[in-house]
């Protein structure tokens, strides 16, 4: 008897995720990049990129349009099975650029610079910018317009050599949105931003509509002086949650991180150890070791990217990275390429690194470009049900799969140049809110 109600909750847990969640995987995105510009004269310019993840058995159709006025429409084809990079121009684009004319007053700026990619098949998008000398870099997950939300905390750098930035992209017409202090009213793909030389981390944004929101720096590090563009696309509140597989970056043994609530007294902890109290609209940077972040109301927790040396290779530049809570892990088939492209050749090539994370039926169930990966070269975190796998890789397309529907896991790619490191949580699942 004990048994079938176990066996009955079980079956009910399932089809409340699936009820529930949908994978990051859709036909309709708007996003927008904020300004990923230095200060420096000498500066080439930025390369602006999305790149679409096709994994379907049948070419995509996408088409990319953007108010802005020197934008012209761009319609390509994906191949089925494939990722095709594509070049978003002019780099004038960028919210408030040129970055060496930003006041960095903290106050609304409204733009026409809103992009928007459809595609007739469901696809993943991830958007990527890059410092033409190879000196800056960051990637994120494009959130589908099914998933964008009401209510977002921005995260921005701690330490910014350059402003930090909240960038908010209107969906439909007449959205209210209000970032902090401050309410303006845009149409669809008008952009909302502020930068600000202060610590924007905590920052309320919310609106009347779903939008979308981006926030991190033009420059900005942990702590000392060695900047790099870090940029993400926030989760709305409705996809946070309450646990989290936070494992260092490769070479590292601790490594930071920054949590924003929107709650009051969310309390967080790495394992046992409470690390923060935290009110609504109040973040906490902190630096932890392999741990179970836990949290008795739901939060957004997101890791940076370090400076390390190897003995080999420059292994360098912070850059942002979502990480999603455990019950986001996803069993759909994740296709993906890593970014960074630009390479300082007289210093070395760019290592990229993979790291999966998985429960325990996923420990010998899942196949990296057709191989099963090895039960045994999982890592277990301790004190928690999750496994973790690390690896070099190549910067061709990739395919992680599973054909146990009880595995569930996420996949993190990321690079490291010289002076440029960049990084992006693959497809993973989160509530529909349409
Ligand atoms: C910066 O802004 C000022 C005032 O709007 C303008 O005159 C100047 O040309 C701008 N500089 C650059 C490099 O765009
Ligand atoms: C590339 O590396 C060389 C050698 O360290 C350095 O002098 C140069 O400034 C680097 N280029 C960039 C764009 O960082
Ligand atoms: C809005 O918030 C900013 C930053 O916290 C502050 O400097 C400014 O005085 C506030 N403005 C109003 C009208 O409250
Ligand atoms: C991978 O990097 C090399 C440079 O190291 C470059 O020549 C090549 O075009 C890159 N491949 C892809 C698919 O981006």
């Amino acid at each position: 008897m004990a048994g079938h109600v176990l066996c009955l909750l079980l079956v009910s847990a399932i089809f409340a995720h699936a009820d529930n969640s949908v994978p990051t995987i859709a036909k309709d995105f708007v996003f927008t990049f904020f300004n990923a510009y230095l200060n420096f004269a000498d500066k080439p310019g930025i390369l602006l990129m999305a790149l679409v993840s096709n994994n379907n058995n049948g070419h995509a159709n996408v088409v990319v349009t953007s108010p802005f006025r020197s934008f012209t429409t761009i319609r390509v084809s994906v191949a089925p099975y494939s990722v095709l990079k594509i070049p978003i121009a002019p780099q004038s684009l960028q919210a408030q650029f040129p970055g060496y004319n930003i006041t960095a007053d903290g106050r609304f700026v409204v733009e026409d610079k809103g992009i928007r990619l459809q595609s007739d098949l469901p696809v993943a998008v991830y958007a990527h910018a890059e410092v033409y000398d190879g000196s800056s870099a960051d990637s994120f997950l494009v959130i589908p317009a099914i998933h964008l939300g009401t209510q977002y905390v921005a995260v921005t750098s701690t330490y910014p050599l350059y402003p930090n930035m909240i960038a908010v992209v209107a969906y439909q017409d007449n959205t209210r949105v209000t970032i902090g202090n401050q309410t303006v009213t845009i149409n669809a793909l008008q952009v909302a931003s502020v930068a600000s030389w202060t610590f924007l981390s905590g920052t309320v944004i919310s609106g009347n509509k779903p939008f979308a929101a981006i926030s991190g720096c033009t420059c900005g590090d942990v702590n000392i002086a060695n900047c790099n563009y870090e940029a993400v696309m926030l989760l709305p509140v409705v996809g946070w949650g309450t646990q989290f597989v936070a494992i260092p970056f490769v070479y590292l043994t601790t490594n930071w991180y920054q949590v924003v609530a929107n709650t009051n007294n969310a309390v967080v902890s790495a394992d046992s150890t409470t690390i923060a109290t935290l009110n609504a609209g109040e973040y906490r940077k902190f630096q932890i070791g392999a741990a179970l972040v836990t949290s008795n109301h739901p939060v957004q927790l997101i890791q940076i990217g370090q400076s390390v040396w190897d003995g080999h290779n420059f292994i360098s530049g912070p850059f942002f990275l979502q990480l999603p809570s455990t019950d986001k892990m996803s069993s759909s088939s994740v296709l993906f390429q890593p970014t960074g492209f630009i390479e300082n050749t007289s210093v070395g090539h760019f290592s990229y690194f993979l790291r999966i994370v998985t429960n325990l039926a996923g420990a010998g169930t899942i196949q990296l470009d057709g191989t099963a990966i090895g039960a045994l070269q999982f890592k277990h975190l301790p004190l928690s049900n999750f496994y973790y796998y690390e690896l070099t890789t190549s910067n061709t397309t990739h395919r992680l799969t599973t054909n146990n529907p009880a595995t569930h896991y996420f996949l993190i790619s990321y690079t490291y140049g010289d002076v440029e490191g960049c990084g992006f949580v693959g497809a993973f699942d989160l509530p529909s809110t349409k």
